[in-house]
């Protein structure tokens, strides 16, 4: 009986230990690069391989960007056994190869996958349905540190049930991966993920836009700032190790600066997961610039993980706050107007109690330094109201810390 007792501790302390394993991989919300944005089905280990190079080089892996992950399109026909291989033309090496060599350059590999019998790409049998403890373990097997898992061919299944099935499938293999829900949205998974993946997909893709829509027929894709509106009311079902997720960035894929800085700003404001979606070996000097400033990332990163509250719309001027580690505050003023915009910043208008940290901004009894983000100047104190101008289709971001009496 004793034994017996013993054995049972024994393996209730490896099954909290394996959950503390699960719920560390994402203290703070992923940062990494994806495929799909910019080069859809079309990948090959050459293209990964670069990638991988140039995720150093550049300086994005020191800036915190460390999954490398395949998008849809890697994908070989099952085997004999129903074990899923990996197209031989565009990954010769296979994939323990590739692996390695990502792992070579301290970066961590990601792949994905779909709870249905197919990807959306389409190929059949691509999908995970009825192979979900195989391909769990193929994944391990190869090193695979991230799975995506997309909702295509889906429609008769459980979503819950689904993704579950895969999470389980993915700790009984025992390698760490963090798990990346794809379902964009439609049963709310917010409500129900928390402890089945690492993020979750708040709606459909995103497009290379800023503030539009796109009807294809059967599904619509959205700018950035429609994503920013749709995430806007669920940063309470957000947290350290459970992150709504508004898509892979489009920064660096031909818009504007301003409104790729207005972008990542607003990524980063939310909390969100950074996953790159551009083609980082030929990035212009601005693209790097705003995907690298570690002051704007630290605010993505921050260890409270609360996700931003927008306090005030102002015919397209939109002003969001962050609470941060140590009583500081993340300001941003985000215009989305096509034109620039003289902005105010009223401080008694824009104090705010969030429920969410359970903390009140007010500027009467605290007044903050405010350092500009962008600039990285110093842009004196909150202590008077003043106007600021912001540039169509642009933010200004400030790190708020409280002046010491
Ligand atoms: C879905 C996902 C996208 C991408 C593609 C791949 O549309 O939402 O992010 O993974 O599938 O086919």
């Amino acid at each position: 009986m004793k034994k017996l007792i013993l054995a049972i501790t024994a393996l209730a302390a490896v099954s909290t230990l394996q959950a503390q394993k699960w719920e560390d991989l994402a203290k703070t919300p992923p940062m990494g690069w994806s495929s799909w944005n910019k080069f859809a089905t079309d990948i090959n280990e050459n293209l990964i391989k670069e990638i991988a190079d140039e995720m150093v080089a550049s300086g994005l892996k020191d800036a915190g960007y460390v999954y490398l992950n395949l998008d849809d399109g890697w994908h070989g026909p099952r085997d004999e056994e129903g074990r899923m291989t990996v197209d031989s033309v565009k990954f010769p090496s296979g994939f323990n190869a590739l692996s390695d060599y990502i792992h070579s350059k301290g970066l961590k590999f990601g792949v994905y996958s779909d709870a249905g019998c197919a990807t959306c790409a389409g190929k059949p049998g691509s999908g995970s349905q009825g192979h979900e403890y195989q391909d769990a373990r193929s994944y391990a097997q190869w090193g695979v540190d991230y799975l995506k898992y997309d909702w295509c061919w889906a429609e008769n299944l459980n979503p819950v049930g689904a993704y579950t099935l895969m999470r389980d499938a993915l700790r009984d293999a025992g390698r760490p991966i963090l798990f990346s829900m794809c379902e964009w949205g439609r049963s709310e998974p917010w409500k129900w993920a928390k402890d089945i993946g690492h993020s979750w997909r708040i709606s459909g893709d995103i497009h290379n836009g800023f503030d539009d829509y796109i009807n294809h027929g059967a599904w619509e894709t959205y700018g950035a700032m429609q994503i920013v509106d749709m995430n806007a009311p669920l940063r309470a079902y957000a947290g350290p190790g459970h992150w709504n997720d508004p898509d892979m960035l489009e920064v660096g894929n031909g818009m504007t600066e301003n409104k790729d800085r207005a972008t990542f700003t607003m990524w980063c404001m939310m909390a969100s997961p950074l996953i790159l979606g551009n083609d980082i070996r030929n990035m212009s000097k601005e693209t790097k610039a705003i995907l690298t400033n570690r002051d704007v990332i630290a605010i993505d990163q921050d260890s409270l993980g609360i996700q931003g509250l927008r306090v005030l719309r102002d015919r397209g001027v939109e002003y969001w706050v962050k609470p941060l580690v140590d009583g500081d505050w993340a300001l941003c003023i985000l215009n989305r107007d096509t034109e620039p915009r003289e902005c105010l910043l009223d401080w008694p208008v824009l104090q705010v109690y969030d429920t969410v940290a359970d903390r009140h901004l007010n500027f009467k009894v605290q007044t903050y330094d405010m350092r500009n983000l962008w600039t990285g100047k110093q842009d004196g104190t909150t202590e008077k109201n003043r106007t600021v101008k912001v540039p169509a289709q642009d933010v200004a971001l400030w790190r708020l810390t409280p002046v010491k009496k």
